[in-house]
């Protein structure tokens, strides 16, 4: 692996963020809403490379899921997270990747949310059979934890890859609050996002010029938010891997915490 790769991904991302901070100032682009996901960003067909990009190729992808995986076990290992999980919520769960780990480590009841119909209908599809299926809810994360019912014993809520998609604050942080609220204590959140040292919450991507579909939030507000509801014991594990591809594929370091 050359260093110039890793300084050129490195500067890529720190541009990023400068841009990100330069939209975000400017007031560039607005949130997205109702059938973005369905009619903007699932073009292709439906699958784990595609919750990326429609183009993503398979090994690129799989380098990007396996980074965050190893941080999971990383995790979960070294503060004795206790597997496996009776009670597993899933958020934003595009094409099945992280209902599939978690079940591979013990997770035994599952329920899903997703925004887009064409990704809830993938799920339908590849659970078909399966006498453990998931729950499947489509729907914001907001829409569904405030109205459907849910029950409030999950053991672990997981969402990879999402909460940089809600681009509201207001509503990310009612959503922590209420996750919180249908946890059982002892619970375990795991979030896969960017959780940076910059000091401000900043809009990152514009697709089309107009529409927000990104904000990265600092690990301040992260810290803030969760403590505020509840939530103890936030860890931070950072994931560099993608300085290490020829590719652009998200970060998605992972933060742990417990009720
Ligand atoms: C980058 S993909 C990640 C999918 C999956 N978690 C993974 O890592 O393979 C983001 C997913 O979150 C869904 N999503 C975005 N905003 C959402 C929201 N507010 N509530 C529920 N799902 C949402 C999108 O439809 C999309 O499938």
């Amino acid at each position: 692996m050359s260093l110039a790769l890793l300084t050129e991904r490195k500067l890529k991302r720190i541009y990023k963020v400068l841009k990100g901070t330069l939209f975000t100032l400017t007031g560039k682009g607005n949130a997205w809403s109702g059938k973005y996901w369905d009619e903007h960003f699932y073009t292709d067909q439906i699958g784990d490379a595609q919750t990326i990009s429609a183009q993503k190729s398979w090994l690129s992808a799989m380098h990007h899921y396996s980074s965050t995986e190893n941080l999971i076990y990383r995790d979960f290992f070294n503060h004795g997270v206790a597997t496996p999980f009776k009670n597993f919520l899933d958020i934003g769960s595009g094409a099945g990747h992280w209902i599939d780990f978690y079940r591979g480590i013990g997770a035994e009841q599952v329920t899903a949310i997703e925004v887009s119909e064409k990704c809830v209908a993938h799920l339908a599809e590849k659970y078909r059979d399966d006498p453990a299926r998931p729950r499947l809810f489509c729907g914001t994360a907001l829409e569904v934890i405030k109205n459907e019912d849910l029950g409030g014993d999950f053991d672990l809520v997981s969402s990879i890859g999402v909460f940089f998609h809600i681009v509201d604050d207001a509503e990310l942080a009612e959503c922590l609050n209420l996750i919180y609220e249908k946890m059982v204590p002892g619970g375990t959140l795991v979030a896969g996002g960017n959780f940076n040292h910059w000091p401000m919450n900043i809009n990152t991507q514009i697709k089309d010029g107009r529409i927000l579909n990104k904000r990265l939030r600092s690990r301040y507000w992260w810290t803030r938010k969760l403590k505020k509801a509840g939530f103890k014991n936030i860890r931070i594990h950072r994931n560099l891997t993608y300085a290490f591809i020829k590719d652009r594929t998200p970060e998605n370091s992972i933060l742990v915490c417990e009720k």
